[in-house]
């Protein structure tokens, strides 16, 4: 079953894996979870159904001038000071919420970055929806997906470098046996969509969701159909992702930030925020 709970002016996701009954016009979801990062603190992440990740990639695999470097110190949680409320002040400042930073070039010309993955790797078929504020600084992706491989993910990617003062884009991607085809790269296939939205997404939450049931993948932000996919839906169980990274790829990415101060690692620094998840 699946609940649309009013919560104010607090985004969430929804995450509703199946056991499911679907048809043209309805589907039920058997399974709900629901992780709420605005009371969530560090230490009982991976009790909480999350894994942060390290490991490194190189600039090869990365394709891009940079590599990567997941790191476990860029995943941050910073909740509410007041456990009971769900509004004010957070721990340590700014939003309340779990926050993933990229934290530019270390020398060895891996970009320091972040990235969680749920500890359940069953997700398949569902309604899958995070409040997130994405980074304003440009030069890095931050991404919301499934992945159970190459070519079956569905991810809602945003390139802070599409982002102005009055609006945004999300890029929504089905990576198919297609884009493998062709290098790993969705772009030209029918299983790409670039979608422009009437707000900045680093000024506030919104709602960013999918529903992927077995005959297409839907694409919503705070309740608004934006697109959908029917060709090539993924029908295997994967896990739910969320990064923040960047390669330095000027088509993609871009960034990354700090890019000339590469020797200052640390020095400059892009935000993806949480608030809350359910399922
Ligand atoms: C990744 O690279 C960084 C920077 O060179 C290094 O400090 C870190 O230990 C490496 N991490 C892993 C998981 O290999
Ligand atoms: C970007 O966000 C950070 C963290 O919220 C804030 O400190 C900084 O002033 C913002 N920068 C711009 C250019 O808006
Ligand atoms: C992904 O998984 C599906 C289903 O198991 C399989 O048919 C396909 O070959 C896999 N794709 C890749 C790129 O490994
Ligand atoms: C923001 O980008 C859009 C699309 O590229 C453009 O039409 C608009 O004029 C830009 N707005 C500002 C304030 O730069």
């Amino acid at each position: 079953m699946l609940f649309h709970h009013a919560v104010g002016a607090l985004p969430w996701l929804l995450l509703a894996m199946s056991r499911f009954c679907d048809d043209a016009e309805y589907a039920v979801f058997t399974e709900l979870m629901e992780n709420d990062f605005l009371h969530t603190s560090t230490d009982t992440l991976s009790e909480v159904g999350w894994a942060p990740q390290v490991y490194n990639v190189t600039a090869a695999n990365a394709r891009g001038p940079y590599g990567k470097s997941m790191e476990l110190e860029n995943v941050i949680t910073n909740p509410l000071k007041d456990s009971k409320a769900w509004s004010g002040d957070a721990e340590h400042g700014g939003d309340a919420g779990l926050e993933l930073w990229v934290r530019g070039a270390h020398q060895d010309g891996l970009v320091s970055g972040a990235e969680v993955v749920s500890s359940r790797t069953d997700a398949l078929l569902g309604s899958f929806r995070v409040g997130m504020k994405l980074s304003n600084s440009s030069g890095t992706c931050g991404a919301f997906f499934y992945y159970h491989n190459n070519s079956q993910e569905i991810d809602m990617e945003f390139l802070s470098r599409q982002f102005n003062e009055s609006q945004g884009f999300v890029n929504l991607v089905l990576q198919t046996p297609e884009s493998v085809e062709h290098g790993y790269d969705a772009s030209g296939t029918s299983g790409f969509e670039v979608q422009r939205l009437p707000f900045r997404p680093d000024e506030k939450f919104h709602e960013y969701r999918f529903d992927w049931t077995k005959d297409r993948v839907s694409f919503y932000v705070d309740g608004t159909w934006l697109h959908e996919m029917t060709q090539n839906v993924p029908t295997e169980g994967g896990g739910l992702f969320f990064n923040h990274w960047s390669n330095g790829d000027p088509s993609w990415s871009a960034g990354p930030p700090g890019q000339g101060h590469r020797h200052d690692h640390l020095l400059h620094e892009s935000l993806l925020q949480q608030h809350r998840h359910r399922a």
